[in-house]
């Protein structure tokens, strides 16, 4: 559930449009943004279009492109020590690399086609911001792409990590047109290996990141692996449960 900041057209002069509440909802194809104040219940809905539109559904999540005021939820996320605990030995991302540079980033690659970028994860069920998945070239062999999730510790262990890169690949080697997704992880992450073999992925090979990639990281920190599935008949992309209701709204 959100906090309406704005209501162009429904804000009655006796309340203050930062009184609604909003929801999403699904219907006749769309999602829309059903608006209401609290003293009265009264329901508004308006159609969710642009930017805000809703990316990608799943069974139980959705994706959004990121807004500038994200930064922060991006900057909880990455507070979390566990959460970084494979990716930056624990250490928080600053909130000024949030906002300078990785927000950014996922502007100019939201201009791109086919999709690729990094999407916002939300719970369909209240709403909640539980992460993130992204498909984006891969730094290592920038002819792939690469498949990558980050979900708040609250979410862990319920599958949506799973859920998420199943459907993130199933869009990439179909419609999408992409020939080749991998992803990538430290050797003793098992949680993320299990998720890359859990949505069809494979075993490629093993590699070390570089010094420069990881600073600071002994080498048995850098050991790392990768996984891999291509499109056509060999592919591996294993169901993913409700798709038939699910659809691209919006990209
Ligand atoms: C990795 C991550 C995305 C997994 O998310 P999730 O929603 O919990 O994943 P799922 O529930 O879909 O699947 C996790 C699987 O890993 C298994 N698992 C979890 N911890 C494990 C461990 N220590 N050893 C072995 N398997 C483990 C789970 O049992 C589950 O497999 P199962 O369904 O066969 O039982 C989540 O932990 C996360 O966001 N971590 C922080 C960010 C991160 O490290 N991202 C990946 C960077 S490469």
């Amino acid at each position: 559930m959100g906090q309406a900041k704005m209501l162009p057209g429904l804000c009655p002069d006796k309340v203050k449009a930062n009184d609604y509440q909003w929801k999403l909802r699904a219907g006749n194809g769309k999602w829309w943004r059903v608006f209401w104040h609290p003293s009265n219940n009264e329901e508004v809905s308006l159609p969710v279009t642009g930017p805000d539109a809703i990316f990608l559904e799943t069974e139980r999540m959705y994706f959004r492109r990121f807004r500038v005021e994200d930064a922060e939820v991006l900057f909880e996320l990455d507070n979390e020590p566990a959460v970084m605990r494979f990716i930056s030995q624990g250490q928080p991302t600053p909130l000024s690399q949030i906002q300078n540079e990785i927000i950014p980033r996922c502007f100019d690659q939201y201009q791109q086609t086919p999709p690729r970028g990094f999407w916002a994860a939300h719970l369909r069920d209240d709403d909640e911001f539980i992460g993130w998945f992204h498909l984006r070239p891969d730094r290592i062999s920038p002819g792939e792409m690469e498949l990558g999730y980050r979900l708040k510790r609250s979410v862990w262990g319920r599958g949506l990590a799973t859920e998420g890169a199943r459907a993130l690949l199933k869009r990439a080697l179909g419609e999408w047109g992409y020939a080749k997704v991998c992803a990538r992880t430290r050797a003793g992450h098992l949680a993320s290996r299990r998720v890359m073999e859990k949505a069809g992925l494979t075993f490629e090979a093993e590699f070390f990141y570089g010094e420069n990639v990881l600073p600071g990281w002994t080498e048995a920190e850098r050991r790392a692996v990768k996984y891999s599935t291509r499109s056509g008949p060999a592919s591996r992309i294993f169901e993913v449960p409700g798709e038939n209701r699910a659809a691209t709204i919006g990209s």
